[in-house]
């Protein structure tokens, strides 16, 4: 089941945090075939209660690092920068541990040829650059908060907590504080030719309570089984993160920001269908985009520019949204809440939230989630100072260089935005866990098709 290479990668990746090494890593390996097996091949849901909280509970301990190496752990290292590609048929995705992102995706357009439908840099190490400047936060995985903490504080019992403020001049707090999941250098512990999982042992990070473990496994797949009849390219992410020591706000999301057409158009608003079938409310935002409290329909909302429920283009309602993605913003930076239908539904099973696809390239995506609301981001902060991909500009004839303006679409599949601070929602029992409630799971799968 684990291949010799993925063996060697495990020791590679993991060598410097591990100690003594022989031991820790036989066991890591062990590790990672019980979790590799209970996850594919039983299927991860049905037993994810009974295994999951003993499997990942073994971890921390192979992944502590001794005294001696913990001040060495945030060093400069080449692995944190190197590529993981995993691929099946018809997809390849690649990752580095830098922030468990996901740097490219690959998927055949309408007419057959490859086109890589995610934004980023073709050099892994230029992530470390857009941190320092842009910070865009292309494609990593955010936590341990994601989205917004209204003034970086928030209760846990009667006990109040206080986190960095590292957006707004320092008023509330976004993805998880000043250096949030995205800047960790996650340890690869599994990977095969279709799959990689990262692991980041969180003691205590940016002032959160207690420590969480969080295990990020990516793979791809072509197989048909009863969610994926026809076979279609699917890449599912499974964030799966456990409190070991404190009760804890927890709130994992998979950043990527998508863009179907390959940048083949300046813009995404004039070729890109969007539904989100399930999102008839959302949560209403002040200036700088923290709820103000009210839940809103998205049929209520300035000629329905909220409301994508039956589908529409990206920009069809553009010029009526002022206002809802913050002061003076055209465009969206919203949570849309996702209400399953109760009578067939169960309120945190996988269901379809977002399809999307592209006139210019006939690329269409399905992403299905167990989560409870989606942040839809249509970039309508950048401006067009980030080169494209060479590597992407390479397959097009024209097109834009930059990332414009409303270039791309970013999907967080999470909870409803600071449900921490509105227990009125009934929020709580999916962002807040404890080492005896069940792990945090952020579950997505997202299915690529063609159109004619
Ligand atoms: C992750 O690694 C990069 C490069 O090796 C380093 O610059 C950065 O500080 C590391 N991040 C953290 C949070 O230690
Ligand atoms: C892969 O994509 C090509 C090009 O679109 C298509 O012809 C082929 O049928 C696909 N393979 C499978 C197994 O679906
Ligand atoms: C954003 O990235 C671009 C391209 O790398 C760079 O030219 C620009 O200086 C960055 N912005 C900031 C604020 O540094
Ligand atoms: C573009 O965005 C970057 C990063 O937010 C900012 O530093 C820069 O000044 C902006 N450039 C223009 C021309 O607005
Ligand atoms: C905002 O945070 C500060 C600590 O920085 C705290 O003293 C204050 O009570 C908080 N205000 C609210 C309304 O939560
Ligand atoms: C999109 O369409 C509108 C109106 O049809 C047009 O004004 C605009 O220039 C187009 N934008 C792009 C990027 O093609
Ligand atoms: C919140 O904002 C929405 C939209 O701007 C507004 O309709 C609503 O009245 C506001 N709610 C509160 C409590 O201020
Ligand atoms: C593209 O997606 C929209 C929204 O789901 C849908 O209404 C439309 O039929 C799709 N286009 C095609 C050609 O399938």
């Amino acid at each position: 089941m684990v291949h010799k290479g993925t063996a060697s990668r495990v020791m590679a990746g993991s060598r410097s945090l591990l100690c003594p090494a022989r031991l820790s890593l036989r066991l890591l390996v062990v590790y990672g075939l019980i979790f590799i097996t209970i996850t594919f091949s039983f299927g991860f849901k049905m037993h994810m209660k009974q295994y999951l909280p003993v499997a990942l509970s073994v971890l921390p301990a192979l992944a502590s690092p001794t005294p001696a190496s913990q001040g060495t752990a945030t060093q400069t290292t080449d692995d944190d920068f190197k590529v993981y590609t995993i691929s099946a048929e018809n997809i390849t995705a690649k990752f580095i541990p830098y922030g468990a992102r996901l740097t490219s995706l690959l998927v055949p357009d309408r007419s057959g040829n490859l086109q890589d439908v995610v934004v980023g840099y073709d050099d892994p190490k230029e992530y470390l650059h857009d941190t320092e400047t842009n910070h865009t936060f292309f494609g990593a995985v955010v936590g341990r908060y994601a989205n917004r903490i209204k003034n970086g504080t928030f209760e846990i019992g009667t006990k109040e907590y206080h986190i960095p403020e590292n957006e707004n001049g320092g008023i509330d707090t976004l993805h998880g504080g000043t250096v949030g999941y995205d800047q960790r250098n996650w340890t690869v512990t599994a990977s095969s030719k279709s799959t990689v999982t990262f692991s980041l042992l969180d003691s205590g990070f940016e002032d959160f309570p207690g420590d969480v473990i969080t295990h990020a496994t990516f793979s791809v797949d072509a197989d048909r089984s009863p969610e994926n009849p026809n076979g279609l390219p699917r890449l599912t992410t499974k964030l799966v993160s456990l409190a070991l020591t404190e009760k804890t706000p927890i709130m994992l999301a998979n950043h990527i920001y998508w863009n179907l057409n390959a940048f083949k158009e300046e813009t995404i608003l004039n070729d890109t269908f969007l539904q989100l079938p399930l999102s008839q409310r959302y949560v209403a935002t002040d200036g700088i985009l923290i709820p103000n409290g009210t839940i809103s329909d998205v049929a209520q909302s300035n000629h329905g520019v909220m409301d994508f429920t039956s589908g529409k283009l990206v920009g069809q309602d553009l010029q009526y949204s002022e206002g809802v993605c913050g002061t003076g913003c055209i465009g969206y930076d919203n949570c849309f809440i996702v209400d399953r239908p109760p009578a067939v539904a169960a309120p945190d099973s996988m269901a379809s939230v977002v399809k999307m696809n592209s006139s210019t390239t006939g690329i269409a995506l399905e992403v299905m989630t167990n989560q409870q609301a989606l942040q839809i981001y249509a970039c309508n902060g950048q401006n067009g100072t980030i080169p494209v991909k060479e590597s992407q500009v390479k397959r097009n004839d024209g097109g834009a260089k930059y990332v414009n303006k409303h270039g791309c679409l970013v999907i967080e599949t999470e909870g409803w935005i600071d449900g921490i601070n509105n227990p009125q929602w009934g929020q709580l029992p999916y962002q807040e866990f404890s080492p005896e409630s069940e792990p945090a799971v952020n579950w997505a799968t997202y299915t690529f098709s063609t159109i004619p």
